[in-house]
């Protein structure tokens, strides 16, 4: 199956017209984005799209546990099957190629690739190497993510994120992974979306594990952040040559009204989405702010973690999808006020390019040690139908141009941004959402596997064809 050429029958660059859309659509010539430099890549994450959840020796994950269990996820989907990629990496890696994508950030699933008693599962191993090897005969820069939510059910089992232990296992595995991998890695990232990971798993539980207790989630950001910390220097003295960082979501607030009280919750709303994770990182301290928020919830720091933590990097993920607009709760905290008349996505998230610029300008002035930014995930869920083979997203290719163009003003106001993934390669499964929610650029029909390559993956990959092609 892994060589099934008509997969990727719809791949090819060659099939883009050069209407209007297309013009439309390409960056304008002043544009940063036409820098060769300027990495275009797309992205995806191991649960999402691997299946094959029981095949070569991988162990259960908590995301296997919770979609197992009725009502977590839309219409019971689990990744079980997911895009089939673990068998069908080859044509997907042939597709990426074909769309003349310069990057591919993916991630690693560490349930493939140790034992319970931490031990290497050289099966799992090995369909990385071959990944990572096929990646690099394309020319294909790797940005490798070693923690995309799916951790072992084990660690679960003896507490997972809220057990100190996790970090240091996850160092272990950071360690293993960097020595069997280097040299195929051009840039590791630790964590992704820690936000996601101890907001969503453990202060909510729409996430797996599915904990909900406002404590755990400060004590379980505290050991993902130790992790890191703890991550960085083994994969220096591992990979030296890759670049290591890590990737946050961050998330725009805006004030309902200009009341002190509003502006308050806007400004606690961006405390709890993104100081929460990017003062410990760049200023090795928890924003205090945070705990007149959540009162009561300061996790245990040992001495010398917020150093581990703030360790130096050499690059930071940044992933950005909507803004909110609150107002003040009455009490200390915020509440959402959804805008009437913005427009919105399949997953009814406003679309709003400026909220990038601005946040990626204001992390400029607020940190001083801001590390080079690449976007690692941005783009859009639409209900995208194959009509006639052809897959029109158009509101998609209007969302990328428009977030192409608040990138390349934050880069003209000063930031340091080197590259940019779209979120995502193709449809997959979107966690609590299932597979209804289509981010792909490229279509993935679940019931034959077929791959369908979406106008706005055209548009891009002929984007790029122009910019390789100039002098
Ligand atoms: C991010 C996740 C990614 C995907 C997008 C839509 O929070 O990192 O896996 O689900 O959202």
């Amino acid at each position: 199956m892994a060589n099934d050429a008509s997969a990727v029958s719809e791949a090819r660059p060659s099939a883009v017209p050069n209407g209007a859309l297309a013009d439309l659509f390409t960056p304008p010539a002043d544009s940063s984005l036409w820098r060769k430099n300027f990495l275009l890549g797309a992205a995806t994450a191991s649960y999402q799209i691997e299946g094959a959840v029981d095949e070569d020796g991988r162990l259960p994950s908590i995301w296997d546990t919770f979609s197992a269990k009725p009502g977590k996820v839309l219409a019971g989907d689990t990744g079980a099957v997911a895009c089939d990629h673990y068998h069908r990496w080859e044509a997907d890696v042939d597709m990426l190629a074909s769309l003349g994508l310069e990057g591919y950030r993916l991630s690693i699933a560490w349930p493939r690739v140790m034992d319970a008693a931490g031990a290497p599962n050289h099966k799992g191993l090995d369909f990385y190497k071959r990944l990572l090897n096929r990646l690099k005969e394309k020319g294909i820069t790797t940005f490798v993510t070693l923690y995309h939510w799916d951790l072992p059910q084990h660690l679960e089992d003896r507490g997972g994120w809220l057990n100190r232990d996790t970090a240091y296992r996850f160092a272990d595995y950071a360690d293993l992974m960097s020595r069997e991998l280097a040299g195929t890695v051009d840039a590791w990232a630790t964590l992704n979306e820690p936000w996601c990971s101890a907001y969503l798993g453990y202060g909510n539980g729409h996430h797996a594990p599915g904990l909900a207790d406002g404590r755990f989630a400060t004590q379980a950001m505290h050991h993902l952040l130790l992790a890191h910390g703890l991550a960085i220097p083994v994969l220096r003295a591992n990979d030296p040559a890759s670049q290591k960082g890590i990737v946050a979501n961050i998330g725009r607030g805006t004030a309902n009204s200009d009341s002190a009280a509003d502006q308050r919750a806007a400004h606690l709303f961006e405390v709890q989405h993104n100081a929460w994770i990017l003062d410990p990182l760049l200023k090795g301290a928890y924003p205090q702010d945070l705990f007149e928020l959540w009162p009561g919830t300061e996790p245990l720091v040992l001495d010398g973690d917020m150093q581990t933590i703030s360790a130096p990097l050499d690059f930071l993920g940044i992933n950005y999808y909507f803004r909110t607009n609150v107002a003040s709760d009455g009490a200390h905290g915020f509440r959402d006020v959804p805008l009437e008349g913005v427009e919105r996505t399949q997953m009814g998230w406003e679309v709003h390019p400026d909220g990038l610029r601005d946040l990626l300008i204001g992390f400029n002035r607020t940190y001083r040690n801001l590390p080079p930014i690449y976007i690692t995930e941005n783009g859009m869920a639409s209900d995208d139908k194959v009509i006639d083979g052809r897959v029109d997203d158009t509101q998609r290719i209007s969302f990328l141009k428009r977030h192409f163009a608040a990138v390349d003003q934050a880069i003209k106001a000063g930031v340091d941004i080197r590259g940019y993934f779209l979120w995502s390669l193709m449809d997959n499964f979107e966690w609590a959402f299932g597979y209804e929610r289509r981010f792909g650029v490229v279509h993935v029909d679940y019931s034959t596997q077929k791959r369908t390559v979406k106008r706005s993956a055209e548009l891009v990959a002929k984007f790029l064809k122009e910019r390789r092609a100039q002098a």
